[in-house]
């Protein structure tokens, strides 16, 4: 495990950012794996600016995202879609038929998850993984439990998950409960992970993650078992790493 920690936000976003356009460099048809929330925003800012200036380009790219929540609209503001077309999609010359986003309204979500495994199993693997970390220990949305599902699956989101995400709603009840997510397994598929982490709110959880026990109670300790995984962080959440 690689893990470099940053004074400054900007060598954070623009390292994280590198990392993605090196690989685009080398291999115009990556396939990235995509994660939404606070964690990837200034990378994905970084890498719009590149695109704009000639650096890189999308257009023979795919992509795949961990999850998306269950329910929500897909033109609602806070899906992950919506999230995704904003930060990066519209803004780069990505070929939006070849992202792909679990759709969270499908009828059958069971037949959903088989069906994103499959698109994954067949174009994949994913050369690039972007992570973010939730405060308990998540990644994607796969929630601390006693076990944990290797394939893409719908979860109830944990209390906490939901209150950690109101911030992007008007209030608390309109945070869907449940999510469809990659599992496990299929994270661990990706060629190399980047594992993204800014504040001091999360640097419980990275240092349960990279240095405490492999546990299901801590989903991200599983980073631990894959091979090529470069975790970037900030200095809040380097603070409790030894
Ligand atoms: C989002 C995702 C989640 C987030 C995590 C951290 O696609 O998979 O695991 O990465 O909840 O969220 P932020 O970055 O908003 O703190």
């Amino acid at each position: 495990m690689n893990i470099l920690t940053f004074k400054s936000q900007e060598d954070f976003a623009e390292t994280g950012a590198n990392l993605i356009v090196s690989l685009l460099q080398s291999n115009p048809r990556a396939v990235l794996g995509l994660a939404t929330g606070s964690s990837p925003v200034t990378v994905y800012a970084r890498l719009v600016e590149m695109h704009r200036k000639g650096l890189v380009s999308f257009a023979k790219a795919s992509s795949y995202n961990l999850d998306e929540y269950v329910g929500l609209p897909v033109d609602h503001p806070q899906s992950y879609r919506s999230f995704m077309n904003e930060h990066l999609f519209n803004h780069v010359d990505i070929d939006l038929a070849r992202t792909h986003v679990p759709d969270g309204n499908a009828p059958d979500l069971a037949a959903e998850c088989l069906a994103y495994d499959r698109m994954l199993e067949d174009n994949g693997p994913v050369d690039l993984q972007i992570l973010g970390i939730g405060s308990n220990g998540h990644i994607g949305f796969n929630e601390p439990d006693a076990s944990l599902s290797s394939g893409t699956h719908v979860v109830d989101l944990l209390e906490e998950t939901r209150e950690a995400n109101a911030r992007f709603f008007d209030k608390l009840e309109d945070v869907p409960r449940q999510a469809v997510t990659m599992g496990i397994g299929g994270i661990l598929k990706a060629r190399q992970i980047v594992l993204l982490v800014r504040g001091e709110e999360k640097a419980e959880a990275v240092r349960n993650a990279l240095e405490g026990p492999i546990t299901t109670q801590c989903p991200a300790s599983l980073l631990q078992s894959h091979p090529n995984v470069v975790v970037l962080l900030d200095e809040g959440a380097a603070k409790w790493l030894k």
